[in-house]
């Protein structure tokens, strides 16, 4: 199973994740789990019947057992946001039930990266590495890979240019104390601000403000339409095993448990950018950021500590 794919939780995230994964090149097996097995055989049937149009990945359910040889778990299990709540709220409920999951998966694939969408996704790699003894680089946070992407997507839109030629990163907490990284957003070879005044699309101070509003605030207004937030967050699952799985030594603003504070920030587990490659995440590397920023990042560095030190006390 040279590009196996692990999925703890067939619910809408994880269905969205294995349905991206099957069409996602270096990816031969994807196989999910639920304590629910018969919706996770469900789920898997009707992929695998999508994927039976392409070439395809292997789509099936499994029990733990079944991960063995793995390169990539990812765990989307447990309790999801509801309208009015932030995902810190969701820790206590969260850790318990990704506490076991761990257990097992670990029994089952010792030496597999893991990759947590479940929130809040900046705590549960701490949970992995200093429960469960995991290697910082081998517990990954989605983070702030998928805001960083709601950024890219939000300025694109308004300088009428592809996602991708936009290079634009959100930091620390996937969660309302996130900072965008403005002073380091550049395309086409320069800054921002240059890039989009020559797009005849100039970019303010009263315009930046309502796109962090709504690159922060994405979640919750997708959940009050439609009540799941899942097809970008599984997009970025999808992305985030094939640069593992294919050691694609790609650069993403994941969160990984440090040991060490990095820049000015506490030593905690917080979006900075990583190189992930078969051997999971690198250690973090630290951008330059103008006084705002690194306060702005202090401070969910600060925030993020303190509940870790809560939840896992
Ligand atoms: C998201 O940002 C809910 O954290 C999830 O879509």
């Amino acid at each position: 199973m040279p590009g196996t794919v692990g999925i703890i939780g067939a619910g809408q995230v994880g269905a969205a994740a294995a349905y991206l994964l099957a069409t996602t090149p270096g990816i031969s097996d994807v196989v999910l789990v639920d304590q629910d097995a018969k919706r996770a055989a469900s789920e898997a049937a009707d992929i695998g019947h999508a994927a039976a149009f392409n070439h395809a990945a292997d789509v099936r359910a499994g029990a733990y057992e079944d991960l063995a040889g793995a390169k990539v778990i990812v765990i989307t299990a447990g309790v999801s946001l509801k309208p009015g709540q932030t995902r810190l709220q969701l820790m206590q409920a969260n850790l318990g039930i990704v506490d076991g999951i761990i257990a097992a998966v670990l029994k089952a694939a010792p030496d597999a990266v893991l990759l947590f969408a479940t929130n809040p996704v900046d705590v549960m790699p701490a949970l992995a590495v200093r429960r469960h003894g995991v290697p910082p680089g081998r517990a990954i946070g989605t983070g702030c890979a998928l805001d960083s992407a709601r950024f890219r997507e939000r300025l694109a839109r308004h300088l009428g240019v592809a996602p991708t030629a936009v290079h634009a990163h959100v930091l620390g907490e996937h969660g309302d104390s996130e900072v965008l990284h403005w002073s380091g957003a550049h395309a086409a070879g320069m800054s921002l601000e240059l890039f989009a005044e020559q797009m005849g699309r100039p970019i303010g101070l009263e315009l930046r403000a309502t796109m962090a509003q709504d690159v922060r605030t994405s979640a919750y207004r997708i959940k009050e339409g439609k009540g799941v937030s899942n097809f970008g967050i599984g997009g970025c699952i999808a992305r985030l095993c094939r640069a593992i799985v294919n050691d694609e030594h790609t650069a993403f603003t994941v969160s990984t448990f440090m040991e060490e504070g990095v820049a000015g920030i506490p030593a905690t587990c917080v979006s900075l950018p990583h190189i992930l490659s078969a051997a999971g995440a690198s250690a973090p590397l630290k951008p330059v950021l103008d006084e705002a920023e690194t306060e702005a990042l202090r401070a969910s560095a600060a925030l993020l500590a303190s509940s870790i030190e809560d939840g896992l006390r």
